[in-house]
This record gives structure tokens, C-alpha cells and sequence, in this order.
């Protein structure tokens, strides 16, 4: 019998270090991910100027949305399983002048160690909540973000399309892993055990990825009312190489029909990540 690789979330981000920080600012799709995500939350959350509005960023980490947050004026409270990644955003945040603006601690979605009703607004993006694989495990971590949040706050959940995986495993390394196709087919989650089952080589990071009505039944399981859901990257969905090989015009059309489509449920269903916009 195959050995299971260690896909544990935790050791995967601590090992993952610097990489997280760069992420959302690696490539034309990564910047769409961040970009579009940072509309929503500008239209959305409360207005900072007035008064004190502290913001929940978990699964935070290395900082990029935290940071943003905090230039905006927001106290904003990072919590994440990866100590490595905490210790990545408070360097940063000290770097870039907003320490005193970010708390950042290690945490898990599971079983989050704040008091009720803390959060004016809560934030968990860029698929944290795909990382908590098995269903009663995030309904748990889904009822914790909507525990720490006031009663309406605005609360986004970004996670981890299933279609989008679905052709990661088709684009890498077919011959090893198409045995994967069929399981993540029917139930999304991408696990050690399967892949020392189906694939040889080692995994990602354990992940679940969603199907748009899934994400949405969840989220209001737990108590959300779902305004909004948005396919954050869409028709550019692993175009990083044809789009980092496009002159700023191309990419700046390309950046607008992602705009256009990003609301439209066929859009949300193909993308990387979806974005859900919820009140608690
Ligand atoms: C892809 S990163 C996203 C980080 C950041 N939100 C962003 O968008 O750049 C996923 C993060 O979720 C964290 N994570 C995974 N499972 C978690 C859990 N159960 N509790 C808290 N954080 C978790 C990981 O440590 C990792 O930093």
C-alpha cells in the first residue's frame, strides 16, 4: 500500500511561507482574485471614518487582505492555523506602517477564540473554508464566523471552485492522477487518502471544492442570508501565462469581461474561487 502524503493544511502553509504573501500579486489572475474581492468589500463594509470598525480576517494568512483593510482604517484582527503565516503578517504589517491597526494570532475556523458578537464585519478569503474538508467540520467553522460576527454584519467567504480543480488535475500531471477525476467529480474533496490512492507524487494542501448551489446551501445552513456570489476570476480562470504574455490593453478588456460575467451563476460555478457576500 501507497503511503499518504502530508497534505495537512497547517504544515503545508507554515513550509508555504513568503509564497502566501505573493500570491495575490503573482500574475494578471491572481491580481483579478484580489481586485474584484476588494470591490466587494469596499461597497460593502461599514464606513471607517465615523467610528471604530474592527474586521475579522480569518484564515488570514500572510496578510494581503488584513493589510488592505487596515490602509483603509479598519482594527483589523487576523487569526490563522499557520503560525509561520501569522508571523509573515505582522512582519508585514509592521513593514508597511499598520501594525497598530492589525492584531494577528494563530487560530483555527473550527473553534475561533474570540467572545460572540465581536466582528462589526467578518472576512475569510481565498479558500480557507475548503481547507476544513470533512462537511460537519465546516459547518462548525461556518457557524463560528457567523458566531463572532454582530447580528447583520457583512461577512465574505471566499473558497475553491470544483470545477476549476477539476481542470488543475486535467492541465498537471494527467497520466499520474486522472483516477482523482471521478471521486472529486462527485463530492469535491481532494484528500491524502485519495491521493495515495488515485495519484502518485505528493498533494496540495487537503481541499474541498465547491459546486456555486453547495457553497450557497451551506452558507445559509449556518445562518447567512447570501446577497451576492461572484466567479472572482471566471473566463480568465488559468490564463496567467497567455495573460502575462498580453500587452496592458488586452489585459485591461480581459479585466473587464471578468467584470461583466463576475455575478453571472455560470461564471461563479467555473471560477478558481467564488466569493459569497453574506449578512450574519
Ligand atoms: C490560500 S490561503 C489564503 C490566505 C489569505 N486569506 C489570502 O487570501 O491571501 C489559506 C489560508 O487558510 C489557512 N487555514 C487553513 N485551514 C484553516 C483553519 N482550519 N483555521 C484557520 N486557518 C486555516 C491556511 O493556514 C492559509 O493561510
Amino acid at each position: 500500500m501507497t503511503d499518504e502524503p502530508d497534505m495537512d493544511p497547517r504544515e503545508y502553509y507554515d513550509e508555504f511561507g513568503e509564497r502566501e504573501w505573493e500570491r495575490l500579486d503573482r500574475d494578471p489572475v491572481t491580481r483579478m482574485e484580489f481586485e474584484n474581492t476588494t470591490d466587494y468589500l469596499a461597497e460593502h463594509l461599514p464606513d471607517a471614518e465615523t467610528r471604530a470598525v474592527r474586521v475579522l480576517d480569518a484564515g488570514g494568512g500572510a496578510g494581503r487582505y488584513a493589510l488592505w483593510l487596515a490602509e483603509q482604517g479598519y482594527d483589523v484582527t487576523l487569526a490563522d492555523l499557520s503560525a509561520e503565516q501569522v508571523r509573515i503578517a505582522r512582519e508585514k504589517a509592521a513593514e508597511r506602517g499598520v501594525g497598530e491597526r492589525v492584531t494577528a494570532e494563530q487560530a483555527d475556523l473550527r473553534e475561533l477564540p474570540f467572545e460572540s458578537d465581536r466582528f462589526d464585519a467578518v472576512c475569510c478569503l481565498g479558500g480557507p473554508l475548503s481547507h476544513v474538508v470533512d462537511a460537519d467540520e465546516r459547518a462548525t467553522a461556518m457557524a463560528e464566523l457567523r458566531r463572532v460576527a454582530t447580528s447583520q454584519a457583512p461577512v465574505f467567504v471566499s473558497v475553491i471552485g470544483r470545477f476549476a480543480m477539476l481542470r488543475d488535475i486535467l492541465k498537471s500531471n494527467l497520466d499520474d492522477a486522472h483516477g482523482l477525476l471521478a471521486p472529486i467529480t462527485a463530492d469535491g474533496d481532494y484528500t491524502a487518502e485519495r491521493v495515495a490512492e488515485h495519484a502518485d507524487g505528493e498533494g496540495w494542501a487537503e481541499c474541498h471544492g465547491f459546486r456555486a448551489d453547495e457553497f450557497e446551501r451551506e452558507l445559509e445552513a449556518a445562518g447567512f442570508e447570501v446577497e451576492t456570489l461572484v466567479g472572482l476570476e471566471n473566463v480568465a480562470n488559468r490564463m496567467k501565462r497567455e495573460l502575462e504574455a498580453a500587452d496592458e490593453e488586452a489585459v485591461a478588456d480581459v479585466r473587464e469581461v471578468v467584470r461583466t460575467l463576475r455575478e453571472d451563476r455560470t461564471a461563479v460555478d467555473f471560477s478558481e474561487h467564488m466569493l459569497a457576500v453574506c449578512r450574519a
